[in-house]
C-alpha cells in the first residue's frame, strides 16, 4: 500500500520519479504527489486521483535539482483529497516526506507538537512525522539526526523517503514494517517501495531491514540503524526483466498474467520436480527437512487469495504427508491465543511478501518458538527474510491487483512440498511418479483452457448484468469456489459468494431463483455424484448453472446451462486448471462493465497496513 520513490542523480528528477510512480501505482492510486527542487527550494505538487492526473500538472515545471521524492497513495488516515496527498511538508517548508505505513501514536505526537505551537494542514498521520522531523531539525540543525530522533519516537510502521532543502544532495530513506529498497546506479541512487521502480536504472539493490535507514549523498551511501549504528548489507541483483513489468500487448496486466500461467506453473516446478523418481528437490527447505518430517502439525497462514491456496495445501498435505494442517487467516492468528506446540511449523504464504497481517502472524509464531517458513513470490521481501527457510514461487512480477498467476504457482509449490514430505513418509514411488507426471502435464493443459477464451467471454457477457453470483465446489474445488467469487467481487463489484456446495442447502439456497447464476466446479472425482445432486437442487429452483467440468463428461450437459471443460488431471491438481476459467469470467465481466480491472476501487496490491 502506497508507493514511494526517491531519486538522487543526474537525470531529470521528475521523469525518474514519474516513471517510478507509474510502476508502483498498483500499490495505491488514491492520489499522487512529487517534491523536487526548483531554484534551491523544494516545490511540491500533489493531486487526488491517479498518477496521470499528477503528470498533467507537471508539464512545463522547471525542475532544476538532482533530488526528489514522490508518492502514490492508498488512503488510511484522511480522505483521498489533494490536501491529504503526499509529500507532506513541515511548517518551515524545508522538510518534505513521503510515507507508507501507519504512525500509531500520531495523536499523542500531534498533541505535543500542537502544544509547542506547530500547526497541521492535513488529517494524516504522515504529516505529524514530517512536522516532528522539522521541529527537531529546527533545534538540532542536523537533518540526519532529526530523522533518526523523530523515528525513534514513532510507534507503528513506516517506509519513508525524506529530503531537506538545506541539503539538496541528500536523500534519506528508512523502514520499519513497510518495504524499502534502494538501487545503486552509476553516480545515481533510487529508493523505492519495491524494485520495479528501480530496474530501469540499475539491477543492483539493497533491501533495508526493519529499523534501518540509508543516508544517500552524491558520493555514496551509508546504512545504519535508527539508533545510529552502522550496518552492512548485501547488494542483490534484481532477477527479472523490464519487459515483465510491461503489458506485452495485452489490454490489462490481469489478462497478461492469466495467460502467463502455462509458463509460471512450469517455473514453479522447474528444477524441483524429479519425475523419474516421483520425488521433489527443494533446496530452500533442505535445512528444515527433518523438522518438517517430524512436525506434529503445520499451520498455514495467509490472506486473501493466498489463504485460498493455503486451503488447497491443507488438503494436499494431510492426504500425501499425513500431517494435520490448520489454515489460519493471518489477521486473526495473533489476536486470539493460538495453542502452539514446539513441534508445530508455520508456513506463511504471500505473493508480495509484504502483507502486514501475515508478517504479524510470523512474528507471533517465531516469538513463541515456532519455526516459520515462507512460500513467497517477491524475492528479498520482508516475509522471505523474516522466515527461516522457504520456497519462492518464481511467478515473476504480478502487477494486476487481483491475484491470478500467484494462486496457481502457490498451489504448484504446495503440491511439491506435499509430494516431497509424502515421499519422506509413506507415499510410494509409484504414487509419487503419478503425481509428478500429472504436474508435468499442467502447462500444456493450461494452454488447452486458453483455447476456450471466446466461449468463456460469451458466457461472461451473458451474465454481466447479474448482481449476485454463487460459486460452489466440494473438496479440492471448494477453495476454487472461494477464489472465483473473490475475483469477481474484486474487479467487477458484483456480489459473489463461494460456498462448499453441500452447505448450500443450509442457507444460501434461499437466494436461488431464475436470476441467480451459480458457478459449479464439478470436475470428475470421488464426490462427483454428490455435486451432481447439488446441481439438481439448484436446477429445480431455476438457477442458471455454469459448470466447470472434466473433458468428456457429457452427463453434465444435461443439467447445466453452460459447461466449460477443462482437461482431466488428479483431483489435487484440479484447482490449478479449474480456477483459470473463473479468472477469465471475472475479467470479461469487469471489462464489459467498464471497470478498472488492474486497479479496482479501494484495493491495493500489497496490504502493508493491519
Ligand atoms: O501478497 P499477499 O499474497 O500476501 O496478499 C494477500 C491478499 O492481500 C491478496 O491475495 C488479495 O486478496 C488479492 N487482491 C486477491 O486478488
Amino acid at each position: 500500500m502506497c508507493g514511494i520513490v526517491g531519486y538522487l542523480g543526474a537525470r531529470r528528477v521528475n521523469d525518474v520519479l514519474l516513471t517510478g510512480l507509474k510502476r508502483l501505482e498498483y500499490r495505491g492510486y488514491d492520489s499522487a504527489g512529487i517534491s523536487f527542487f526548483e531554484n534551491g527550494n523544494i516545490k511540491t505538487i500533489k493531486k487526488s486521483g491517479k498518477v496521470t492526473e499528477l503528470e498533467k500538472l507537471l508539464i512545463g515545471e522547471n525542475c532544476t535539482g538532482s533530488l526528489g521524492i514522490a508518492h502514490t497513495r492508498w488512503a488510511t488516515h484522511g480522505e483521498p483529497n489533494d490536501t491529504n496527498a503526499h509529500p507532506h511538508s513541515d511548517q518551515s517548508g524545508k522538510i518534505s516526506l513521503v510515507h507508507n505505513g501507519i504512525i500509531e501514536n500520531y495523536i499523542s505526537l500531534k498533541k505535543g507538537l500542537t502544544k509547542d505551537g506547530y500547526t497541521f494542514r492535513t488529517e494524516t498521520d504522515s504529516e505529524v512525522l514530517t512536522v516532528l522531523i522539522g521541529a527537531i531539525y529546527e533545534a538540532e540543525n542536523d537533518f540526519e539526526k532529526a530523522v533518526r530522533l523523530a523515528l525513534a519516537q514513532v510507534e507503528g510502521t513506516f517506509g519513508i523517503a525524506v529530503i531537506c532543502s538545506d541539503n539538496p544532495v541528500q536523500l534519506i530513506a528508512a523502514r520499519r514494517g513497510s518495504p524499502m529498497v534502494f538501487g545503486i546506479g552509476n553516480n545515481e541512487y533510487i529508493a523505492a517501495s519495491d524494485a520495479s521502480a528501480i530496474i530501469q536504472y540499475t539491477r543492483s539493490v539493497v533491501y533495508l531491514s526493519d529499523n534501518e535507514m540509508v543516508v544517500i549523498n552524491k558520493d555514496g551511501f551509508q546504512t545504519k540503524t535508527i539508533e545510529n549504528d552502522l550496518t552492512k548489507n548485501k547488494i542483490h541483483q534484481i532477477d527479472y526483466d523490464l519487459e515483465q513489468l510491461e503489458k506485452g500487448g495485452f489490454n490489462h496486466f490481469m489478462l497478461k498474467e492469466i495467460f502467463e500461467q502455462n509458463s509460471t506453473v512450469k517455473d514453479a516446478f522447474r528444477g524441483r520436480l524429479l519425475v523419474d523418481e516421483g520425488n521433489v528437490r527443494l533446496g530452500g527447505l533442505s535445512d528444515v527437512a527433518e523438522k518438517l518430517r517430524k512436525a506434529k502439525r503445520i499451520i498455514i497462514t495467509a490472506c486473501g487469495t493466498s489463504w485460498h491456496s493455503a486451503l488447497v495445501g491443507e488438503y494436499m498435505l494431510e492426504s500425501l504427508a499425513e500431517i494435520p494442517v490448520e489454515v489460519e487467516y493471518a489477521s486473526e492468528f495473533r489476536y486470539r491465543n493460538p495453542i502452539l506446540d514446539e513441534d508445530d511449523i508455520l508456513i506463511a504464504i504471500s505473493q508480495s511478501g509484504e502483507t502486514a497481517d501475515t508478517l504479524a502472524a510470523i512474528k507471533e509464531a517465531t516469538q513463541r518458538g515456532i519455526t516459520a517458513l515462507g512460500i513467497v513470490n517477491v524475492v528479498g521481501s520482508s516475509i522471505a527474510r523474516d522466515t527461516s527457510a522457504g520456497v519462492y514461487i518464481h511467478a515473476g512480477p504480478e502487477i494486476g491487483v487481483a491475484s491470478t498467476k500467484a494462486f496457481t504457482s502457490q498451489i504448484t509449490v504446495l503440491a511439491l512440498i506435499a509430494l516431497w514430505l509424502g515421499r519422506m513418509k509413506n507415499l510410494s514411488a509409484t504414487q509419487g511418479k503419478r503425481i509428478a507426471n500429472a504436474m508435468k502435464q499442467l502447462p500444456e493443459q493450461i494452454e488447452k483452457i486458453y483455447e476456450k477464451v471466446d466461449e468463456i467471454k460469451a458466457i461472461a457477457d451473458e451474465y454481466s448484468s447479474s448482481r449476485n453470483f454463487l460459486y460452489l465446489g466440494r473438496g479440492y474445488n471448494f477453495p476454487v469456489a472461494l477464489e472465483g467469487a473473490l475475483k469477481l467481487k474484486e474487479i467487477s463489484y458484483i456480489h459473489a459468494e463461494g460456498y462448499p456446495a453441500a452447505e448450500m442447502k443450509h442457507g444460501p439456497i434461499a437466494l436461488i431463483d431464475d436470476n441467480m447464476p451459480v458457478v459449479f466446479i464439478a470436475t470428475k472425482d470421488e464426490i462427483y455424484d454428490k455435486i451432481l445432486s447439488n446441481i439438481q437442487e439448484v436446477r429445480a429452483r431455476r438457477g442458471k448453472i455454469i459448470a466447470i467440468a472434466t473433458e468428456g463428461d457429457t452427463l453434465i450437459q444435461t443439467v447445466a446451462n453452460h459447461v466449460i471443460y477443462i482437461p482431466e488431471t488428479l483431483p489435487m491438481l484440479t484447482p490449478i486448471l479449474a480456477v483459470i476459467p473463473l479468472q477469465l469470467i471475472a475479467y470479461y465481466i469487469a471489462v464489459k462493465l467498464g471497470c478498472n480491472v488492474d486497479q479496482p476501487r479501494n484495493l491495493a496490491k500489497s496490504v502493508t497496513v493491519e
